[in-house]
């Protein structure tokens, strides 16, 4: 593994370098993953402009880091919300480490894994950025292409086979996550018309 290491300051700017930095170190070498995750960071860029200039660095820096528990070497538990937090949160970065423990209704999946209470090691925010984590990475397709939602679970389903618990999982969030579109998806076009 490519040795990385704490990050202690709070500039925005520098909190999304590094975040990128440690992305590409762990994800860089796992094709579709990271064009997945380059393209979730690309529309965080984008969507983050409902968010105040932190949050939107917090955004970014979470969509960079939200898969980092698929590398294999951070895989503990296999469950990879969890297995990503616990690493972001040993590098100091706690909020972040909250927003990556719960992406995209990651408290249904942990459910369902038997993981309700290794992931409420870590707070849910459950704010605007918490939405807007999820509308990055439910629109954007397993090699960064832009997907609907339906697509997206469907997609789930057809590569981990339809009763696999990620496509289950999504399924039963698929209200909260399709809610959690719809917040962001009119912040943006109340900006879109001011
Ligand atoms: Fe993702």
């Amino acid at each position: 593994m490519v040795l990385v290491g704490r990050v202690s300051h709070v500039d925005p700017d520098e909190l999304v370098r590094w975040a990128e930095a440690q992305a590409a170190a762990l994800l860089s070498g796992m094709g579709d993953r990271w064009r997945h995750v380059q393209a979730v960071a690309a529309r965080a860029r984008e969507a983050g402009r409902i968010l105040d200039d932190d949050d939107q660095a917090v955004l970014l820096a979470a969509a960079w880091l939200h898969d980092i528990g698929y590398t294999p070497s951070l895989a503990i538990t296999g469950f990879h919300p969890l297995d990503g937090a616990r690493y972001v949160r040993m590098l100091g970065q706690e909020r972040i480490a909250g927003l990556v423990a719960h992406h995209s209704a990651a408290h249904v999946e942990a459910e369902l894994r038997g993981l309700r209470t290794e992931l409420a090691e870590f707070p849910d925010e459950g704010s605007e950025t918490t939405a807007a984590l999820a509308y990055c990475d439910m629109l954007t397709g397993p090699t960064g292409e832009t997907i609907a939602l339906e697509q997206r679970i469907a997609d789930v389903a057809r590569r981990y086979g339809p009763e696999h618990v990620v496509p289950r999982s999504l399924r039963l969030a698929q209200p909260e996550l399709a809610r959690s579109l719809a917040i962001v998806d009119s912040s943006l076009r109340q900006l879109d018309r001011a």
